[in-house]
């Protein structure tokens, strides 16, 4: 059941934060906090309320744990090298509070919400004082407030579905991109990922409360504004809405700005939402609709609940629909008792869709997940050369995607300095293709209209028009 944390012990939790800042008031200089967030856009939303309760709390922010008083590791735990990381960054840390004893270390997100990894932390990192699942973490003041008064190790992880906590502060990394998340969790066990596990059961926001939280992020200067969820199409079920309500209701929302999303489920993506997509015109021209396999048999195994054919329908009533837009994909090779024919079909159904990009992974075991007792019989060597082959044909597909663009002009969303060369600026198409082009930095924020000139094959070149 999902749990509503009720504003009363959201206050309480402001009260440790305020006891905080009081301790610490009486320093020469303010306390210094380290956040490190490693994973998906949901994890860096959560790594801005880390933030925005540590600076309630009187803390300044350092780049490095060097030298930090509080550092916080903000995990990911969906593949195995992601976790490896962690583990990796945490050793490192030993040497830190040998330096310095009186250093808080916690270690928090989604690899914190298994039994297993909690108990590694517990045995083999014993300069961990505080471990917090993702459901615990709007209880940091009091979590933080108890490691300056008592300094016991704490492994604060619930046996929770879910909890949705309203009201905590929040630091945005960007002052152009807001990211919000319209709900938590996910109810869908792919077979392969742990998600579901580490996350709870799905459970939406109140659409007043979205609303709010856009609202403020506009007023704040974002122009850029992206709602989260593990699968937003299914935004609302249990709240009598939906996402393409929503999404009507925020392009109501006067002023020019952008709404994207992200992650859609293919299952879950029907022709009314796609309509309300279209007929939205502050909604980006982009679908992100994760594939994952073109093999029917794969997808039956990995419990996507769609398949090959249906897919391909979804892809072309968008095509009809938005002309212009980009679609992008994840796709895992190596799925257990995957072969080299199901391999295949995906190597067809990319060529078929030709995807603008593609996120690629090669399938990682995650323990308590169905996948993990599946016969998995091929070598990592030849899934390895599955991946290689795999980017090579997306490659030469991904050369040509952005040449459609030459010679248009685009309405651009400058969002800073460029990558390529310094003394150009970058902004992002309606597709959320990034483009570069020369322009005074005062632009940075604002909306311009650049002509294409040039494709790269991950971004473009333009001109303002
Ligand atoms: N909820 C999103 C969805 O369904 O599209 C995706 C969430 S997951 C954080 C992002 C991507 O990681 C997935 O789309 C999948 O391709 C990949 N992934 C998840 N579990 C994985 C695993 N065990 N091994 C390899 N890739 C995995
Ligand atoms: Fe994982 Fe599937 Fe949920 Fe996405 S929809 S988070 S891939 S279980
Ligand atoms: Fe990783 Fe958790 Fe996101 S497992 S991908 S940080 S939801």
């Amino acid at each position: 059941m999902t749990t509503r944390i009720s504003p009363e012990e959201m206050a309480r939790q402001r009260s440790f934060s305020e006891k905080i800042s009081r301790i610490y008031e009486n320093r020469s200089s303010p306390p210094l906090a380290h956040v490190h967030t490693f994973g998906c856009q949901q994890n860096v939303s959560d790594g801005e309320k880390i933030k925005g309760m540590l600076a309630q709390m009187g803390c300044g922010f350092s780049q490095s744990p060097e030298g930090a008083d509080i550092v916080i590791f903000n995990t990911c735990a969906v593949r195995e090298n992601a976790e490896d990381r962690v583990f990796g960054n945490l050793g490192a840390l030993k040497h830190e509070k040998a330096k310095n004893p009186d250093m808080i270390i916690a270690v928090c997100g989604c690899m914190t919400e298994q039994k297993h990894i909690v108990e590694r932390i517990k045995k083999s990192f014993p300069h961990v004082d505080l471990v917090f699942g993702t459901n615990a973490l709007y209880t940091l003041p009091e979590l933080i407030y108890g490691q300056l008064t008592d300094r016991k190790r704490v492994f604060s992880v619930s046996e929770s579905d879910g909890v949705i906590a309203e009201g905590l502060p929040i630091l945005r990394e960007n002052s152009i991109s807001a990211s919000i998340p319209i709900m938590y969790g996910c109810n869908n066990f792919c077979s392969y990922c742990i998600v579901p596990y580490v996350r709870g059961r799905e459970r939406s926001r109140e659409k007043s409360d979205i609303i709010a939280e856009v609202k403020q992020a506009l007023k704040d200067g974002a122009k850029d504004v992206w709602l989260l969820g593990q699968n937003v199409n299914s935004y609302g079920k249990e709240l009598g809405t939906s996402f393409s309500e929503l999404l009507r209701e925020i392009n109501d929302i006067s002023g020019e700005f952008r709404i994207s999303y992200m992650s859609s489920h293919p299952k879950d993506a029907t022709k009314e939402l796609i309509d309300a997509i279209a007929e939205c015109e502050k909604v980006t021209r982009h679908f992100h609709l994760p594939v994952q396999s073109g093999s029917d048999r794969i997808l039956k195994l990995m419990n996507r609940h769609y398949d090959r054919a249906h897919y391909l329908e979804t892809v072309g009533y968008i095509r009809s629909k938005i002309p212009d837009c980009a679609l992008t994909s994840d796709i895992i090779v190596g799925f257990p008792g995957e072969t080299y024919e199901d391999f295949k079909d995906t190597l067809s159904l990319i060529e078929q869709v030709r995807f603008d990009s593609l996120y690629t992974f090669i399938f990682s075991l995650r323990k308590g997940t169905k996948a993990e007792k599946m016969p998995d019989p091929v070598s990592a060597e030849e899934k390895g050369k599955w991946f290689r082959e795999l980017l090579s044909v997306q490659e030469e597909i991904g050369m040509n995607m952005y040449e459609k663009y030459v010679g248009k002009t685009l309405r651009v969303l400058c969002m800073g300095q460029g990558r390529t060369d310094g003394t150009l600026l970058t902004g992002k198409t309606p597709q959320n293709v990034i483009v570069d082009f020369a322009g005074e930095k005062d632009l940075i924020g604002k909306f311009v209209n650049v002509k294409i000139e040039k494709a790269l094959n991950w971004a473009l070149l333009g001109t303002i028009d």
